[in-house]
């Protein structure tokens, strides 16, 4: 038996928090998100692969702050180039700084889509930016969507707080399904600015969808034949499942196309990527500008991030150490017949339960993530994880025990 373990200072902080900020911690990060009170909820500190949490636990950390974390925590040369930034040049003024034109120049050269780039500082903004563009460009007002694409009116899953008619134009297909979204074209498609989608599906709780032979290619061809902009949301794929993201690793080209999280090791920073005759209506008829999109710390981190993931063959390695992980787990649940499942990719595996009628795979989720969370290995029970440069073949193994014995802990209480 692994003992529950010791969050009392959590606890507390989270007691405290939640008279400053309401809930304490934002969105995903709240408890109900994880299993209340196995999990910690506040993180003090994180190096390579690990974290520690406020009352010191320790934890092989698989979340990776969501998908920021590419190479590692305290990525030292990163963290180094981001100083250097502050000390020598800063990076906060009236006008843009050219490092600016630098990272632009590699996100050219890396993306195949990209012939223009705007950077802006979250995926949100990305993605609300990228839907302007199309709209802008094609003057229709639909959009189909397809994946989650952050907090801003036009998407957001919980509607309190929007007026209804700033998302009434938005229609939304599932992950695969080209059928669906031929129908909504049928109906729609003459007033379709854009059709954005996650170029690989990740439903929060749900299995990880990859694209069924044809998908992506038949999203694209519907897009063109409709006259809408195809925008791939690749936050979450860009410079991880390939240096220029999904569209580099399936070879299906969007028109437009959305970056954020890997690009910087954890600095904020997005951009939004694509045709030049698509881009350019940023000149004049769209408007973007924010105080903070120009502010170079995070334009540093990523010059930095990618020079390392080029020059140390990050991305072979993570996938490399990705498929033996992925392995192992589809072996570990083919042994233990407990309803669990393996979906993803080798950067990006995840661990779900069958849905059966009594509704027992939730007792089952909640029963599997606290064993493993008391075996200090940090995974999120409705979030897929990720595999980082840091983490090494002794985490990994460590992690395959863990989830074989957590795995043996459900077989005997449920089999
Ligand atoms: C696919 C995708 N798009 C957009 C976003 C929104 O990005 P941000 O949280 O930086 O606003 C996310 C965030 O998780 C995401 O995963």
């Amino acid at each position: 038996m692994v003992k529950q373990l010791n969050l009392t200072k959590s606890e507390q902080e989270y007691a405290r928090g939640k008279k400053l900020t309401p809930g304490a911690v934002l969105g995903i990060r709240r408890p109900y998100n994880f299993v209340e009170g196995e999990y910690p909820v506040y993180f003090e500190e994180g190096k390579g692969s690990r974290i520690i949490d406020l009352d010191g636990n320790e934890y092989i950390d698989y979340l990776c702050a969501y998908g920021p974390i590419i190479l590692g925590y305290r990525e030292e040369e990163v963290d180094e180039a981001v100083i250097r930034q502050i000390r020598e040049q800063g990076f906060c003024f009236s006008l843009t700084q050219s490092i600016q034109n630098r990272l632009a120049e590699e996100l050219v050269e890396i993306i195949p889509c990209a012939e223009m780039v705007v950077f802006l500082k979250t995926g949100s903004a990305a993605a609300t930016l990228g839907v302007r563009l199309a709209r802008g460009y094609t003057g229709r007002t639909k959009l189909i969507r397809c994946g989650y694409h952050g907090w801003h009116d036009w998407c957001v899953e919980v509607k309190g707080g929007i007026p209804k008619k700033l998302y009434e134009d938005v229609y939304e297909f599932e992950y695969n399904d080209l059928a669906g979204l031929a129908e909504l074209l049928e109906e729609h498609g003459d007033d379709t600015a854009a059709i954005i989608i996650t170029p690989i599906g990740h439903p929060l709780g749900n299995k990880i969808e990859t694209p069924a032979p044809g998908f992506l290619e038949g999203v694209k061809e519907l897009a063109a034949q409709y006259g809408s902009v195809l925008i791939f949301d690749e936050i979450r794929t860009g410079f991880r499942v390939a240096l220029g993201g999904a569209q580099e690793y399936y070879q299906v080209i969007p028109d437009l196309a959305l970056y954020g999280k890997a690009m910087a090791n954890g600095y904020p920073v997005a951009a939004v990527t694509g045709k030049a005759e698509i881009m350019k209506e940023a000149e004049r008829n769209v408007f973007v500008s924010s105080t903070y999109f120009p502010n170079s710390i995070p334009f540093a981190a990523a010059l930095k991030t990618i020079e390392i993931i080029r020059k140390q063959n990050v991305l072979a390695d993570i996938w490399e150490k990705g498929e033996k992980f992925m392995q192992d787990l589809i072996d570990l649940t083919v042994k233990y017949d407990v309803g669990a499942e393996v979906s993803g990719i080798a950067p990006m595996p995840y661990i779900t339960f069958k849905r059966d009628q009594k509704k027992e795979y939730k007792e089952k989720r909640t029963d599997f993530y606290t064993q493993l969370i008391r075996r200090r290995v940090f995974m999120q029970p409705y979030h897929h994880g990720y595999i980082c440069y840091r983490h090494t073949e002794a985490d990994l193994a460590y992690t395959i025990n863990a989830i074989k014995e957590s795995l043996a802990y459900l077989a005997e209480k449920y089999n």
